[in-house]
């Protein structure tokens, strides 16, 4: 067994001070069993008790070239000597938003942001004033952030198929129910559903967004024919729609989720891997719709253009654009894929990856679920039992099975090796202490 002794005691003190002794509710894992993060470098992190993990959370996607990278932090050193903020612009804003639309074609112009809830909900305001229409649809099981228009939640775990579609309901307590007529939900992959609730309620709705992989959902992933017709509904009803790039944009691929899947947004939104941990985010788009910023739409925001994250960013995406890293970090994404897959076939364990090598959701299905709702068939039990143990050898995975696995071009052989061998190592225990939930196949 792990020794979390000091992080077991951090907690019992960090509780006093931080609701649930964290910064993020995700981050408490249970009273014994969250960690605190000495340092990270490279695709690894050490805890306070000096345990080692080799990470594929990635603080959920950003350090795309792995912590502590030199040439970043070396570039984010730069930006402190440039000041920080000042409450007007630099050059260095306008050099970033060129390589954004450089890299996506349909960013034409750029507003930075801090973090990516700022992102989208910056992108969901342009989409409202330029519609002028207030509700927006987005897909059951998606995740935008922490602001109240995307706190719902499809209930598929309480969801009975004999009586209809699942519930909506507001994801926490403090979100404020008056709105919930602007919100509309429908399935991944079904364009008829997308349909159906745009005839009905065009006049009300004004955005569709959506994240194509969805990077809080299993990596579950849109089919290209399905982006086709989402693109031709939202331009019959004159919807704006808004690609969430926040965990794929500049991972997927340079051109993010758009070029991978073939589809123009009208607006989008970047995170996370942009600016490889330093917070930074933007919301792009067609010219014509982001020109309503400053003509009736407010966006800024005191931290917006910070000269260290807008410095890290710069290279992060220098790298991404001018190097191989993204094909260094999908060609281990396979090679992982590859082992995982070899290990758990051999056991007769039906499985399958959805999303794509660089975030990929490990599912225990034959086939991959097309939505949310199929999901609920998955055998998540034995992931979570699997996760537990990848813990305990020094494999940080998130524990909930919808996140995918996510990684850096710092993974390297020496990861891979050391992964597969724990790997190996985690389904043996969690086969052995949970028999009845082994996820066999039809021949097995
Ligand atoms: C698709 C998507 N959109 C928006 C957000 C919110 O980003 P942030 O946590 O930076 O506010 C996230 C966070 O994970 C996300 O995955």
């Amino acid at each position: 067994m792990r020794d979390l002794n000091n992080s077991n005691k951090h907690f019992r003190k960090a509780i006093e001070k931080l609701p649930l002794g964290v910064s993020s509710n995700f981050r408490y894992w249970g009273d014994d069993r969250t960690i605190y993060v000495k340092r990270g470098k490279g695709a690894r992190i050490w805890d306070i008790d000096d345990n080692r993990y080799i990470d594929y959370r990635l603080a959920y996607g950003p350090a795309i070239l792995g912590y502590a990278d030199e040439r970043v932090d070396d570039a984010a050193r730069a930006g402190m000597d440039i000041g920080g903020v000042f409450a007007l612009g630099t050059e260095l804003e306008y050099e970033v938003a060129c390589r954004i639309s450089k890299m996506v074609p349909t960013a034409e112009l750029v507003r930075f942001s801090n973090s990516g809830t700022e992102a989208v909900m910056a992108a969901l305001r342009i989409a409202r004033a330029y519609s002028g229409k207030e509700g927006h649809v987005a897909l059951e099981g998606a995740y935008h952030g922490v602001f109240n228009e995307v706190l719902w939640y499809t209930d598929v775990e309480g969801w009975d198929p004999k009586n209809g579609a699942p519930q909506v309901r507001a994801a926490c307590d403090g979100v404020p129910h008056i709105i919930k007529p602007l919100f509309y939900t429908v399935p991944l992959n079904d364009a008829n559903a997308l349909e159906d609730v745009l005839r009905k309620h065009h006049a009300d709705i004004g955005a569709f967004l959506i994240e194509p992989i969805m990077g809080n959902c299993c990596a579950l992933t849109s089919t290209k024919e399905y982006l086709k017709d989402v693109r031709m509904l939202c331009d019959k009803y004159d919807v704006v729609l808004i690609v969430d790039e926040v965990k794929t944009g500049f991972r997927v691929s340079k051109g993010g989720v758009q070029e991978l899947l073939d589809v123009k947004a009208d607006l989008c939104t970047f995170a996370k891997a942009m600016g490889n941990g330093y917070p930074i985010a933007a919301v792009a788009g067609r010219e014509d719709i982001m020109r309503k910023v400053g003509k009736g739409v407010v966006h800024g925001g005191t931290y917006t253009g910070h000269s260290v994250s807008l410095s890290a960013a710069k290279k992060t995406l220098e790298i991404l654009d001018e190097t191989d890293a993204l094909k260094t970090i999908e060609n281990y994404g396979l090679r992982l894929q590859a082992g995982i897959g070899k290990i758990l076939s051999a056991r007769g364990i039906k499985h399958c990856f959805t999303g794509h090598p660089s975030m990929m959701g490990l599912f225990f299905n034959e086939r991959a679920p097309s939505d949310y709702r199929c999901w609920k068939k998955s055998n998540y039990d034995f992931y979570d039992g699997l996760a537990i143990e990848l813990h305990e050898l020094g494999i940080l995975v998130e524990p909930d099975s919808r996140e995918p696995w996510f990684l850096s071009e710092a993974h390297d052989v020496k990861c891979l090796a050391e992964t597969l061998d724990k790997f190996e190592r985690a389904v043996e225990i969690t086969m052995s202490k949970m028999p009845g939930e082994r996820p066999r196949t039809q021949t097995a």
